[in-house]
């Protein structure tokens, strides 16, 4: 089984590329559910069908849903949610400000992560395909299954500090099953989950980008978040791409302008592999056209493939107390090399070409201390 996450930022065509996928998989004969976890769906547009919250086969071996996560808190969760403003209220909260906070943090992000757990833990598909909102609520949904365990022990604590001094008052808003022993069964689940996804033979998380300066700025940000929380990134997909000319003059000068960036992409993810899609002169939405960019995209590699198989091409460690970022350059021969920050970005010139890594946060504002490279890997230290 294959779980595959497509991230990136805005409407670069992630839901077109999921389910481009998603299409390509069925019509190779294997069972694939493909899954908006996005409040804004789109799927169905793409896909020219209804879909629900339970999955829909739009034709043969390819399943899609649309997963509500509002609606799931209002059908499944309400006790819950009643519960915590209740306790907020006996704390003096008014009462619609009570309502507003008792909204958990990360709520959305868990029910969202149990869709995926069911669907992998069901059984029934070959694939997992993940058309995820874009990039910053995406990164909140991936680093949930490591806090969860914090959250739910958290919520555990609130639940014993409101049964001990509270307990006549609260009784009456008690929901009537024990919501409470629900939390450590989600935990376990969460748990499972993280390891379908740090498991690099399963979960793979592909990022879509357009040759456009900020769109590949975030899509590194993805990149150095995944290498941090341990997911595997295997494939940049660039979508919309131009033609190679033009006779029109403005469109020249936008082809220009994309050929700088898909060189920027190139030399910035290398060695992830590189699939491209071209700006259709139509719009994608129906399986067969969604299958005809399949077929660009993928140039008869299988998608279902794990696309890089090679270890992760960032790691920060610590080594005697100062952090190392190790880069993975393999078949790079270095004669020259600079290594510079820039805000919160590294720019590293090698030879002719420019990586930039968009810095975690604890090594924003750290100068570098000196770089090796040592058997493919490029070792930069920063102070302490
Ligand atoms: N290769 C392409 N050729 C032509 N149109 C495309 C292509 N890829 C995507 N589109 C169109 O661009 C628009 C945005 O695509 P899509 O909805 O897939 O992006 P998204 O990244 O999922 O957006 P959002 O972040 O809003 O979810 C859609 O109208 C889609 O049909
Ligand atoms: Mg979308």
């Amino acid at each position: 089984m294959r779980i595959i996450l497509y991230l990136g930022k805005g409407g670069v065509g992630k839901t077109t590329v999921s389910a481009s996928t998603a299409t390509a998989i069925a019509r190779s004969g294997k069972k694939v559910l493909i899954m908006s976890t996005d409040v804004a769906h789109s799927l169905a547009d793409a896909l020219g069908s209804e879909l629900s919250a339970t999955p829909v086969e739009v034709e043969k071996n390819l399943f899609a849903m649309e997963v509500n996560v509002l609606a799931e808190i209002r059908e499944n969760w309400t006790e819950l949610y009643s519960y915590f403003s209740s306790i907020l209220m006996h704390d003096g909260a008014d009462e619609i400000v009570a309502e507003e906070l008792a909204v958990v943090p990360g709520m959305e992000e868990m029910i969202s992560l149990r869709y995926i757990w069911k669907a992998a833990k069901s059984g029934l598909y070959d694939a997992i395909v993940v058309d995820a909102a874009p990039t910053g609520e995406t990164m909140r949904l991936l680093g949930m299954p490591e806090s969860y365990g914090w959250y739910s022990d958290k919520i555990g604590g609130w639940h014993s500090k409101a049964i001990g001094f509270a307990a006549p008052l609260l009784n009456r808003f008690m929901p009537k099953k024990n919501i409470f022993k629900l939390m450590p069964e989600v935990n376990e689940h969460m748990k499972e989950l993280h390891s379908f996804l740090q498991d690099k033979d399963i979960t793979t998380f592909r990022v879509v980008v357009n040759p456009e300066n900020m769109v590949i700025k975030e899509a590194l940000r993805v990149q150095t978040y995944l290498n941090l929380f341990g997911y595997k990134l295997d494939a940049v997909m660039v979508n919309k791409i131009l033609p190679a000319e033009s006779k029109d003059e403005y469109l020249s000068s936008l082809i220009a302008l994309q050929q700088k960036y898909l060189k920027v992409i190139d030399d910035c993810f290398y060695p992830i592999p590189i699939f491209k899609a071209k700006q259709m002169a139509k719009e994608v939405i129906s399986p067969d056209q969604l299958h005809e960019l399949s077929q660009q995209l993928f140039e008869g590699r299988n998608p279902m493939d794990v696309l890089y198989a090679n270890d992760t091409t960032q790691v920060l460690e610590k080594v005697n107390g100062k952090y190392v970022l190790k880069l993975h350059l393999p078949n790079v021969e270095i004669t020259k090399l600079n290594v510079n920050i820039k805000g919160d970005e590294l720019l590293v010139d090698i030879n002719n070409f420019r990586k930039s890594i968009v810095l975690p946060n604890v090594l924003v504002g750290r100068k570098t201390e000196g770089a090796d490279f040592e058997s493919g890997h490029l070792n930069i230290t920063f102070s302490s």
